[in-house]
């Protein structure tokens, strides 16, 4: 019997044999198509949060399975001593659709990060520029990797790790004036996410990034985007910076790059390149062919088949109607975010994990930010009548709190917090997990949760 047939012995499996630094789900998928997923005892979900912005085709879509497929029986990985041919056309692509020249691939938007920040500094190096800062924006998100926690504008995810890497400074978002204040001589370069996906879905402001470029072009100073959550069609263009009418020096990428396959990409212009020399950075597995294969046919797809034409028309749906439910429901605070990532922030009587309770109990998906905003970042092909399900769930759920006890807090106060919990239940290793646990996300929204608590 496969371990897929026994949800049970997958959570003992995963609670005894994996580190446990996510919050899970009580739920496992075992099959996908198109836009829903089924889990172990058959039950069926539309996926509005699309493994955290990866799945920008949905699942087992004809067009990346079977360029995976046909790679996997041919090569898997060769290694970067040799030429590989999807390396070189998935590159190729990349600079043709965009501001770049070069592309180092890699693993994650992590490493893609990792690749920039290194970049950044080299490139000075190489001139024999003392430059080595990286202004940042509080509550970005970069990474969890020694470089990229130090690049985030977040003390929680690098305090159990200290010291931080050294030569980061952080500066509120937004804000042109307080990131004029940080530039000093030794500033090499600013580095943003266009929208701030982990920390609420915040959209810079259009002004503010075009300041930005042109403080970096009379200062020397370059400039990052952080695209591994914007890029690949997520916000209705290719790339999120097309938005704004300002190229980068750098841009790194990952997510949806694969379509679900592990890929990130560092892009940068034939100048900046000159800040790695042969030697200076690499990556085992980065550029393999599967990966390579898999974007490829990634992009191939979203080219020719009107998918991010798609994303704008069911983005502008989807915010339509939210505006329209903001106006009949006060609980709605705000709701924001660019092509397919958008954030809905309710106010104090709606807890972001209740609400992704209610939803997943409905058979939707979506991620919880904080105390208050969730997350919607579904695939790219999401259609207009799964995205007018997502909305008549919220509606029928918002309908059920109106009113001064909404059915919120009587959840909460029905899930015991996780203090009350461990006070109540024995803790043996057999103990069942608390139910407000399972619900917590798996990314790092669960520690947005864990520490505002
Ligand atoms: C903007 C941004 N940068 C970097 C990362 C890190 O990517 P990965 O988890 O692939 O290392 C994320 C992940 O959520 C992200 O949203």
């Amino acid at each position: 019997m496969s371990i897929e047939n026994d949800f049970g012995l997958i959570q003992d499996y995963d609670k005894n044999y994996c580190l446990q630094v996510f919050n899970l789900l009580p739920v496992a998928f075992v099959k996908g198509k198109g836009c829903y997923l089924y889990d172990t005892e058959g039950k069926k979900y539309l996926d509005m949060i699309g493994g955290i912005a990866v799945n920008c085709l949905g699942y087992a879509h004809p067009k990346l399975t079977s360029a995976i497929v046909s790679q996997a029986k041919s090569i898997i990985h060769a290694c970067n001593y040799y030429h590989i041919p999807q390396k070189s056309e998935l590159a190729y692509r990349l600079c043709r659709g965009s501001f770049a020249d070069k592309v180092f691939f890699c693993n994650s938007g992590a490493e893609a990060n990792e690749a920039a920040i290194k970049l950044a500094r080299s490139y000075f190096y190489y001139k024999d520029v003392d430059k080595y800062e990286i202004i940042t924006a509080d509550m970005s998100f970069h990474g969890r990797t020694m470089g990229t926690i130090a690049a985030t504008g977040q003390a929680k995810f690098q305090r159990p790790f200290e010291p931080a890497l050294p030569g980061f400074v952080h500066v509120p978002y937004n804000d042109i004036d307080a990131l004029i204040g940080a530039i000093n001589p030794k500033t090499a370069a600013i580095m943003l996410e266009l929208v701030q996906g982990e920390s609420g879905v915040h959209p810079a402001d259009i002004e503010y990034i075009q300041a930005i470029k042109k403080l970096c072009v009379e200062k020397g100073i370059l400039l990052i985007f952080d695209e591994v959550q914007t890029g690949i069609g997520r916000t209705g263009k290719m790339f999120c910076y097309q938005n704004y009418g300002v190229k980068p020096d750098i841009m790194t990428l990952a997510k949806g790059l694969g379509g679900g396959v592990p890929i990130g990409a560092m892009l940068t212009t034939d100048e900046v390149a000159t800040g790695m020399k042969p030697g200076d950075h690499g990556s085992t597995f980065g550029g393999n062919p599967l990966a390579c294969a898999a974007g490829v046919a990634v992009m191939e797809t979203l080219e020719n088949e009107g998918i991010i034409d798609n994303v704008r028309e069911v983005s502008d749906y989807i915010f339509d109607k939210l505006n329209d439910l903001r106006a009949k429901y006060n609980c709605i605070r705000s709701v924001r975010g660019k092509g397919l990532l958008i954030g809905i922030e309710f106010d104090d009587t709606i807890t972001a994990q209740g609400m992704r309770e209610q939803l997943f109990s409905m058979g939707i998906l979506v991620s919880a930010i904080g105390k208050s905003t969730i997350r919607l970042a579904p695939p790219l092909i999401l259609t207009k009548a799964q995205a007018a399900q997502f909305i008549k769930a919220l509606d029928k759920i918002l309908k059920s709190v109106q009113g001064p006890k909404s059915v919120f807090s009587k959840i909460k106060s029905a899930f015991p917090s996780k203090k009350q919990a461990k006070e109540s239940v024995p803790s043996t290793s057999g103990a069942k997990i608390d139910k407000l646990d399972q619900v917590l996300t798996n990314d790092s929204d669960a520690d947005n949760i864990k520490k505002d608590n």
